[in-house]
């Protein structure tokens, strides 16, 4: 074990997904969501392992290095992936720990699943790690990897972060393996959250559930004699604003987001929202409340447009086809209601762009719509702040967003309130440039002084880590 290394993350995919091509061919591409988008700086600066799964069922691949990372791939079946992933993780904890606004499923067999997967992982990070290695376990996907991967190897500093919100407990007593889950999850030194009440959501259970006594943070657990104390505080994520602004400033940057406004039709108004295809998100609210806007005349085509940016997500799971029929058909309706020949109301994209193109849109919108139900963070609300170095543009956020907490100069609203977003769109195009400018130059400072290095580094001081 004198080999090996001395930090690693793991998570449920790796930083890049295999995609197989119609004719077989394969490439790599980046995965999608917030988690790499948070986790690939980090591990750029540090030499360490990241273990997880590529994204293609039934392949086997040999460790490999990208962008300057160290990647071990897990392999999963086809079985696996439709038990496991689509369905104890995206139809099951998913919806549940997203405020059930759709409704889990509890299947016997997708938890025997979740069980066993989580054990790979757990045996593929014994294998990787050194002596005394600090392992980071990423996500709901894995809650069980830290009890497991202490039981095999009690050296390791082992820490997890939950990137989406930890439900409150009447809605986590709903699952049949809520003790087994929280037991898992002590396997770990420090549990990370998004916000406070996901800690004290958790703690509160760790009593309920386990008849443990937690205190100010933290609980005591007993292994195996000894006692051990986890800590369980928020650690909101955040993006690499550095990296956003200098993209965002850069003249070819500036010079395709005036293209994309020419493309558009020049509107006077652009609106845009971009998001993975996700029932959480609120999508089809708030192409609800554009629709009404132009019902009502308060705004109008071909003067004002709106880009929905909708990245495939989990494409086979029911619930995510069922939405993206719903959004499709919205979108149609909108399109032939206020339509005309050469100018389209929404502009609806269903595909993944390059950082880069997404910077583009950013500095292209004059408003910025994140209205999810509910959400961890939202990373995409602090990307387009840090996007506006010219401290134009604003943002209509969601108070069930994590970043509702960080970025309170937005315009904050509740998704599920029509006209209170009706409201909010209307105020942040009508809004002067002074206002608007004032607005964006406090939250661009609160980015970039809270952005995902404080993030790690917070997390990663706090689980001991001496040079975080
Ligand atoms: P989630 O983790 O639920 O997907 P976040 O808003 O926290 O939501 O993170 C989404 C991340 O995915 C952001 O970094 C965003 O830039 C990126 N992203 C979203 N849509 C696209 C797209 N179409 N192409 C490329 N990246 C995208
Ligand atoms: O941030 C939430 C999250 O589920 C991440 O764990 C994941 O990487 C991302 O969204 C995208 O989801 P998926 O890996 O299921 O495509």
């Amino acid at each position: 074990m004198a080999e090996g290394s001395s930090f690693v993350v793991v998570a449920n995919r790796l930083p890049v997904d295999r995609v197989t091509g119609p004719d077989g061919e394969t490439e790599w591409r980046r995965s999608p969501g917030g988690l790499v988008t948070a986790l690939e700086p980090i591990m750029q600066k540090r030499d360490g392992a990241w273990v997880g799964w590529s994204g293609d069922a039934g392949k086997d691949d040999e460790p490999f290095e990208s962008d300057g990372m160290h990647l071990y791939p897990v392999s999963l079946s086809e079985d696996e992936v439709a038990r496991y992933y689509e369905g104890f993780s995206n139809a099951t904890l998913w919806p549940l720990y997203h405020d059930c606004v759709a409704p889990p499923q509890f299947h016997r067999s997708w938890w025997d699943a979740y069980r066993e997967v989580n054990q790979r992982f757990a045996d593929a990070v014994a294998a990787v790690a050194a002596e005394g290695a600090v392992v980071w376990v990423q996500d709901y996907q894995l809650q069980l990897v830290p009890q497991m991967l202490r039981k095999a190897r009690p050296d390791l500093r082992i820490g997890f972060f939950l990137h989406i919100p930890f439900p409150p407990t009447e809605l986590f007593a709903q699952l049949p393996w809520r003790q087994q889950i929280i037991e898992g999850l002590l396997g770990a030194d420090l549990i990370g959250f998004q916000r406070p009440g996901g800690a004290q959501n958790f703690l509160r259970l760790t009593r309920e559930l386990c008849n443990l006594r937690p205190r100010a943070g933290a609980v005591e657990v007993d292994d195996e004699g000894a006692s051990r104390q986890v800590r369980a505080e928020a650690f909101p994520i955040s993006i690499d604003f550095d990296l956003m602004d200098g993209v965002a400033a850069d003249p070819c940057t500036v010079a395709r987001a005036k293209e994309i406004r020419e493309e558009l039709g020049s509107p006077a108004h652009v609106l845009l929202g971009v998001d993975r295809l996700d029932y959480t998100k609120g999508i089809g609210l708030r192409l609800r409340a554009f629709r009404e806007l132009l019902e009502d005349g308060a705004l109008s085509t071909p003067e004002t447009v709106f880009v929905q940016v909708a990245t495939p997500s989990r494409e086979r799971v029911e619930q995510y086809q069922v939405l993206r029929h719903e959004i499709e058909a919205q979108v149609g309706q909108i399109n032939g209601d206020f339509g005309s020949v050469g100018h389209t109301a929404v502009h609806y994209l269903h595909q993944s762009y390059s950082r880069q193109e997404l910077a583009a849109m950013y500095r292209a919108a004059d408003v910025m719509l994140v209205t999810p139900l509910r959400d961890g963070m939202n990373l995409v609300a602090k990307e387009y702040v840090a996007a506006r170095p010219d401290l134009s543009g604003s943002l209509v956020l969601s108070e069930f967003a994590g970043a509702a907490a960080e970025l309170r100069q937005a315009y904050l609203v509740n998704p599920h309130d029509l006209d209170g977003v009706k409201e909010a769109i209307l105020s942040a195009i009508q809004v002067d440039p002074r206002t608007a400018a004032r607005r964006m130059r406090a939250m661009r400072r609160h980015v970039a002084t809270h952005d995902v290095m404080h993030w790690a580094t917070q997390f990663l001081h706090a689980l001991g880590v001496a040079e975080a």
